[in-house]
């Protein structure tokens, strides 16, 4: 499977904007760190753009990621690896745990991309966004309370600093600002 026909699957299995924007957001990330990471980008933003592509269907958190899955094997050929990450990005309810370098990263992505949004949405933009800033953000926790501050941290078993994380995550979700209307 390539991006485009990734692409096309989210437009049939996602109808809501909002979750459509957040996946485009964690196909960037993903894509972004694959980037810094040498690993295969195409696959990375993959795994971003689709992991809550079941969010629709399936409006039982504790039920997604595997019914995503179960698309994902039945329509293409995407793989174990991005099958692994999408499972495990919901792992206290799939049971299926982090283990791999895109796991660690698409759980991270995913997170830290609801901390930047809600941050520029704080900001009114993500021009100028800064990681102190953002890092400030992160420790407290009240702001934005649902985003997984440990899943984020976690990114350093990807092989990749806090820091350096999130100018990446920043970078990237900045290259999509108009689309993101920050
Ligand atoms: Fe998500």
């Amino acid at each position: 499977m390539n991006l485009e026909e990734a692409r096309g699957l989210l437009q049939e299995f996602v109808k809501s904007e909002k979750i459509r924007l957040h996946c485009r957001a964690v196909e960037v990330i993903a894509a972004a760190l694959a980037k810094e990471l040498n690993e295969d980008e195409e696959k990375w933003a993959i795994a971003g753009l689709l992991h809550d592509m079941d969010c629709d269907l399936e409006p039982d958190v504790k039920q997604q990621a595997r019914k995503a899955v179960e698309i994902l094997k039945e329509r293409t050929d995407c793989g174990e690896e991005v099958c692994h990450a999408i499972l495990a990005h919901n792992e206290s309810n799939t049971g299926v745990m982090r283990e791999s370098r895109l796991d660690f990263a698409l759980s991270a992505a995913d997170n830290v991309s609801g901390l930047i949004f809600a941050y520029g949405l704080m900001k009114k933009t993500l021009d100028g966004m800064k990681v102190k800033g953002l890092k400030k953000k992160l420790k407290d926790k009240s702001f934005s309370a649902s985003v997984r501050r440990d899943l984020i941290l976690d990114i350093e078993k990807a092989g990749m600093e806090l820091d350096k994380f999130l100018e990446t995550a920043i970078g990237a979700m900045q290259g999509i600002s108009g689309e993101i209307g920050l």
